[in-house]
């Protein structure tokens, strides 16, 4: 044990009642359902000590209010209110890495994950067959029945995506139901994205194979109270994560999406400036102009609504961000240019100097806009 930590044979502290297993539940309008999850944990994981961390985005139903009312009353029960951010991944590795048990589980609050699996997982863990175990929709005695054919479709599609490109072996990397040793997920953590919804996908594909991994069977339920946030988004965000691992994470998914955004953005310019100048026959540095401003402010929408959509900018910070993104653009396009122009006094191939210009505007316009635009609160 390191020196810091040795507490000396006066320790007032006490080991008892230390908790063997830290469940962590990521909440986002859940009231309905966590005083029910709550009991259901207390009922199930009797017999082995255990705390429940529960990360709320700042429900606007009011759930951490619900939990913290729990928590007055179990201090089992705990309780983080995240201000100013939104993402499942994000809200587990926060849940996990604010947790001090060996053992750390995440199970979704809306109860279709089934907690009566959590002590056969504690179980895997605790006799070292597994450093990870994966509560399985797809083996056998498990099932997704809840889901609609089409929910269905995506999530084998993407499960098989998933396993192929990124050689992730197990049958269910989409699963949101898992426990984890503290101690590993402790040294993966800097590597995780906080971006999108596939925290355990994001696990495996970046052990690399490492972690002793064990699937167990279970029946994902069907939602009593509120609705799925899994929205049409997540694809996007699947795709991200995908590259980026793909890639060794040296694209990040956040610039994938600015770069994407970005390119469609080059789309809107032209579009526009082809409008200004055969409808509006607008003269050609007006009608440039006109494109640039519009592709800007369509850039700035869609990035808002997709790239930072877990810090996305409302009400008045939305102009003030919108004049911000207007100010770093611009000065990336000097950038852009100028790159451009010495790499074509180096080489004149018009291309190579203008790709590395707009790569430099791209690289320019992200860095900044991480920095003044959506800054991280
Ligand atoms: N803190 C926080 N922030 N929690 C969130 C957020 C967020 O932005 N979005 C969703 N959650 C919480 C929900 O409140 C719920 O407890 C849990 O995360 C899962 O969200 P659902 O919206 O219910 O997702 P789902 O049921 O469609 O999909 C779930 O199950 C799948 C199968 O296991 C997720 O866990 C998927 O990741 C998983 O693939
Ligand atoms: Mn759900």
């Amino acid at each position: 044990m390191n020196d810091a930590i040795r507490l000396g044979p006066q320790s007032p502290l006490q080991a008892t009642g230390l908790p063997q297993v830290s469940v962590v539940v990521p909440t986002f309008n859940e009231r309905d359902n966590v005083t029910v999850l709550y009991r259901r944990l207390a009922a199930t994981l009797e017999g082995i000590p255990w705390e429940v961390v529960f990360v709320d985005d700042n429900s606007p139903d009011g759930t951490w209010e619900v939990v913290r009312g729990l928590a007055q009353q179990d201090s089992r029960v705990r309780c983080i209110r995240r201000i100013g951010r939104r993402g499942l991944s994000g809200a587990c590795i926060e849940g996990i890495l604010a947790a001090s048990a060996p053992y750390a589980a995440v199970i979704d609050a809306d109860l279709q994950h089934d907690e009566s699996q959590l002590p056969k997982m504690v179980a895997l863990l605790q006799s070292g067959e597994a450093e990870l175990v994966v509560g399985s929709r797809y083996i056998e005695g498990g099932s997704a029945d809840s889901f609609n054919k089409q929910r269905a479709g995506a999530s084998v599609f993407a499960t098989e995506i998933a396993r192929r490109v990124l050689q992730v072996e197990i049958k269910d990397p989409m699963s949101g139901f898992f426990m984890i040793r503290r101690d590993l997920f402790e040294q993966l953590a800097p590597q995780l994205s906080t971006q999108g919804f596939k925290i355990l996908l994001d696990i495996v594909a970046t052990a690399k194979g490492k972690l002793r991994t064990v699937e167990i069977p279970y029946t994902f339920g069907s939602r009593q109270h509120g609705e799925s946030k899994l929205d049409s988004m997540v694809a996007l965000d699947f795709l991200g994560l995908v590259l980026a691992k793909f890639t060794g994470d040296v694209l990040s998914l956040r610039f994938l999406m600015f770069g994407m955004v970005g390119a469609l953005g080059l789309i809107v310019h032209l579009v526009t400036l082809f409008i200004a100048l055969e409808v509006f026959r607008a003269p050609f540095p007006e009608a440039q102009a006109t494109g640039a401003l519009v592709a800007m402010t369509s850039n700035f929408i869609l990035n808002n609504f997709l790239t930072y959509r877990d810090q996305r900018l409302k009400g008045f910070a939305i102009l003030r961000g919108l004049l911000l993104f207007y100010l770093v653009c611009s000065v990336g396009l000097f950038a852009n240019v100028g790159v451009a122009f010495s790499v074509y006094d180096q080489e004149p191939i018009w291309w190579l100097a203008g790709a590395a210009g707009a790569l430099m505007g791209v690289v320019w316009n992200y860095a900044m806009s991480g920095l003044f635009v959506w800054r991280k609160r």
